[in-house]
């Protein structure tokens, strides 16, 4: 069945039910997620192209936290019945996987396509719909064919047009088998961390490659969603995006720190919501005003911010059947300085400050703070900007130190599942579905294997690479099977494996 269909009778029962203890409805869909590059390995096995994230960690070792590159991952590429089979043993409705554009695609272009790679991606979807595991495919989680890095990456407009081919060759292959689409993952992380910060391909930009990143992206996801509407709506799929949006609560009651955290906002979420889900559609205004005025005043000709065309605005507004949404912590935001240095920067043109309350309990990762509040406020904010657009929770989860007992995990999911609870069933927010990152620990990006976010623990030193249900499974199981959060969870009484 549609994930589409899925949310509309859960939209239907919700209506129709009380909810006296912290149940979801009945056909609430829990799942779990992962991505390609973070799992997979097999980096250059049968026909595999080479990513920009295989070059960059390949080449820079040194900037990456634990210096480990994802060769191997969790070898997914090998061990996907394994995957499948501990996604069945948690009791999830769905899984959520990204297929790796290289692996398709190895030049990046449509004049080869590596058949291994096509059927690599059916084997997975195969294994899971025989578990009765709906497939949710990311088309576009971060690892672009080096090929194409090679000609601008997404700072060349003409990748739009080789995102639709590759898109498109998905759409032909397993249309018939998926119908929960993602188009990209994140595009703030890996236009601002990648083209304007430390993440491959390392260009390093801020203030100009990111924007001109972001500006391709959009118009990607356009013309994928308007090709999908041409070429195959006899799908009955859905189409989407996933963004992130982390809070951003402003530091004071003072009215400039309400207005910084609203531009905050704007800046970190705007950028990709706005031209997809407002009604006038393009670039949110603080964002135009501000890259347009600093670009003048640091002597540029034209805004480093790239315009749309009027049909280009018409292309991407309106672009989806629901929205993904990763969420995971929360900051603070106060006025900033005014001041712009000449070099051209994100940060200068937001022009905020952004913290975090040192006393938020910690986890095992340099950004993320257990703020649960945080995720009920930013689904409200979502709701009131966008006129509560249909969302699925695409990620949110926790990085702890390895063991299998991991309580704080527990404690983690719990309490932001009380916050989600709370923002669907007392504010009315249209969120049909949620997912735990991730299924297992995996590859996490330029922090290596040092964060672990997953419900199973990967033994990195067995032969096998063996997968360990920890009590956050346990957890969660019981969550996805029963729908309620449990009020007096058994901690060591449980057993995932049954
Ligand atoms: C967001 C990204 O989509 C995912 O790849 C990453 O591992 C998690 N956040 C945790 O940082």
């Amino acid at each position: 069945m549609s994930m589409l269909l899925i949310f509309i009778l859960c939209a239907f029962i919700r209506a129709h039910e009380a909810t006296p203890k912290q149940c979801f409805s009945n056909l609430f869909p829990f799942g779990v997620a992962s991505a390609a590059f973070q799992t997979e390995g097999a980096w250059n096995v049968s026909g595999k192209g080479e990513s920009i994230w295989d070059r960059y960690t390949h080449e820079h070792p040194e900037l990456v936290f634990d210096h480990n590159n994802a060769d191997v991952a969790t070898d997914s590429y090998h061990k996907y019945e394994d995957d499948v089979k501990i996604a069945k043993q948690l009791g999830v409705t769905f899984y959520r996987f990204s297929i790796s554009w290289p692996r398709i695609l190895p030049t990046g272009l449509r004049n080869k396509i590596n058949e291994d790679g096509l059927k690599y991606y059916h084997n997975v979807i195969d294994a899971l719909l025989r578990e009765n595991i709906v497939p949710v495919v990311t088309m576009y989680h971060w690892d672009l064919p080096q090929s194409l890095q090679d000609l601008g990456g997404w700072t060349n407009p003409t990748i739009a047009e080789y995102y639709v081919d590759y898109a498109r060759v998905l759409f032909e292959n397993y249309g018939h088998k998926v119908n929960t689409w993602l188009t990209f993952n994140e595009p703030l992380s890996f236009c601002h961390d990648g083209y304007g910060g430390y993440d491959a391909p390392g260009s390093r930009s801020s203030g100009f490659e990111d924007y001109l990143c972001g500006h391709n992206v959009l118009r990607a996801h356009g013309m994928t969603f308007r090709m999908f509407q041409r070429e195959f709506s006899h799908l009955k799929a859905s189409v989407g995006i996933t963004l992130d949006l982390s809070w951003l609560e402003p530091a004071t009651t003072s009215a400039d720190d309400q207005e910084a955290a609203e531009t905050a906002r704007q800046f970190r979420f705007g950028w990709f919501s706005h031209p997809i889900l407002s009604k006038e559609g393009d670039y949110p205004r603080v964002m135009r005003e501000s890259i347009d005025r600093n670009s003048k005043r640091q002597g540029f000709f034209r805004s480093r911010l790239p315009s749309f065309t009027p049909e280009e605005v018409d292309m991407i507004k309106n672009s989806y059947h629901f929205l993904g949404l990763n969420h995971y912590t929360t900051y603070l935001v106060s006025k900033g300085s005014g001041k712009i240095s000449t070099k051209p920067s994100f940060d200068d043109d937001m022009g905020v400050k952004i913290s975090q309350n040192p006393s938020w309990p910690k986890t095992n990762s340099t950004w993320l703070r257990v703020v649960p509040w945080g995720f009920r406020k930013t689904l409200n904010w979502v709701k009131n900007s966008f006129n509560n657009p249909l969302l699925i929770i695409t990620e949110n989860g926790v990085p702890f130190e390895a063991g299998l007992q991991d309580v704080k995990r527990v404690n983690y999911i719990e309490a932001y599942l009380r916050s989600l609870h709370d923002a669907i069933y007392k504010d009315g927010c249209n969120v049909f579905g949620y997912t735990y990152w991730s299924l297992m620990d995996n590859y996490e990006w330029m922090r290596g294997y040092s964060e672990r976010f997953g419900l199973f623990e990967v033994d990195y030193k067995s032969s096998n690479l063996t997968r360990s249900a920890r009590l956050s499974a346990a957890f969660y199981s019981t969550v996805a099977r029963t729908k309620c959060i449990p009020d007096n969870f058994n901690y060591y009484n449980y057993d995932v494996t049954k």
